[in-house]
C-alpha cells in the first residue's frame, strides 16, 4: 500500500458498497427495528443517556440501523457513510419503518463541507475505527459538529482483541501488532461475512490498528473532556470460533474470563454551555 491511503479507502467503500445489501437482509438489527424494538445495547442507552428531543449526528452509521433505533427514542437523527450502497438502504428502512432521519453519504474527512450545522451529540460505533487512517483529524472533526456541551459516545472492539489470533477453536496467540502503522493491513483471504457466514465478500479490506492511547490522546488533543471509559470482557460479534454467547448478541470467551478486554466504551464532552 505504501501509504497510499487513497487507494485503501476506495477499497473499503467498494466492500461496504458490496456488503451493505447483504447485511440488509442478514442483520438481527432489522428485525428488531421491524418488530418495533430498538437495536442498541444497554450499555449504549445507559451511557448515552436521553436523547429525546436532541439532535444526533451518527458518523459511519452503515445501514442506519442504530440511527434509526436513536431516532426511535426521540433523537433528531442524521446518518453518514461513505458506502453509498449503505446510505441507500438506510433510506430504504427509515422509509419502510416510518421513521424520521437524514442519510448522507459522505466520507467522515470530507464532512466539514457537508454538513453545516451542530449537534448536542456524536455517536459512533461497532467496527468503525480500523477503517480511520488518521485519529487526530477525526477527532477535530468530531469537536467542529459538537455544540458547546455536547457529548460524544463511542463503543468499539477494544484493540487489544485484534492483537489475538485463534490457532485452535478456543486457544488465542499474541499475534497481530497492537500499535498504529501509517499502512493499512489488507486482509483478502476469503473469510466469512460477519453477519451472513454463507457469504464470501469478494473484496478486499484495508484496515488500520490504534491503540487506547491513540484514541484518548486525539480526543483530548481536540479539546474534548473525558467523562467516562469502560472495558467489558463480551464483544457484539463472534470474533473467535471459540467463542460462546454471553447474551443474545453478545460473545465472550468463558475461558479467559477476567484476563480479556473485548469492547470499551467512553464518552467525552466538548466544553462549555
Ligand atoms: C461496521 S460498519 C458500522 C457499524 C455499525 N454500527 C453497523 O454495524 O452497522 C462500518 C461503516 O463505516 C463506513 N466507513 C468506513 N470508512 C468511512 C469513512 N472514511 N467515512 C464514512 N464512512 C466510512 C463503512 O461504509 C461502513 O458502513
Amino acid at each position: 500500500m505504501g501509504g497510499n491511503w487513497e487507494e485503501a479507502e476506495r477499497a473499503n467503500q467498494a466492500l461496504w458498497d458490496e456488503i451493505a445489501p447483504v447485511h440488509l437482509r442478514a442483520y438481527e438489527e432489522v428485525d428488531i427495528l421491524r418488530q418495533g424494538g430498538i437495536a442498541l445495547d444497554e450499555i449504549e442507552l445507559q451511557e448515552v443517556g436521553e436523547v429525546r428531543g436532541k439532535t444526533l449526528l451518527h458518523l459511519q452509521c452503515h445501514i442506519g440501523t442504530d440511527t434509526l433505533s436513536w431516532a426511535r427514542l426521540g433523537a433528531r437523527v442524521t446518518g453518514v457513510d461513505f458506502s453509498g450502497e449503505s446510505i441507500a438502504c438506510a433510506g430504504r428502512l427509515a422509509q419502510e419503518l416510518g421513521l424520521d432521519a437524514a442519510f448522507v453519504q459522505a466520507n467522515v474527512y470530507e464532512l466539514r463541507s457537508v454538513i453545516h450545522q451542530s449537534f448536542d451529540i456524536v455517536y459512533t460505533s461497532r467496527g468503525v475505527l480500523c477503517w480511520l487512517r488518521d485519529l487526530d483529524e477525526w477527532a477535530r472533526i468530531i469537536a467542529h459538529f459538537l455544540k458547546p456541551g455536547g457529548i460524544f459516545y463511542l463503543m468499539e472492539s477494544h484493540p487489544f482483541c485484534h492483537v489475538l489470533d485463534e490457532t485452535t477453536p478456543g486457544e488465542l496467540t499474541i499475534t497481530y501488532p497492537y500499535f498504529h502503522n501509517s499502512d493499512p493491513v489488507c486482509w483478502d483471504d476469503p473469510s466469512p461475512d460477519y453477519a451472513d457466514a454463507s457469504y464470501l465478500p469478494e473484496r478486499p479490506s484495508y484496515e488500520w490498528s490504534w491503540s487506547i492511547s491513540d484514541i484518548l490522546n486525539a480526543l483530548l488533543r481536540a479539546g474534548l473532556t473525558l467523562e467516562l471509559f469502560n472495558e467489558y470482557e463480551r464483544l457484539f460479534f463472534k470474533l473467535f470460533r471459540g467463542m460462546e454467547n454471553w447474551s443474545e448478541r453478545w460473545y465472550w470467551m468463558p475461558r479467559y474470563s477476567g484476563k480479556l478486554p473485548l469492547t470499551f466504551s467512553l464518552r467525552a464532552r466538548q466544553p462549555g454551555a
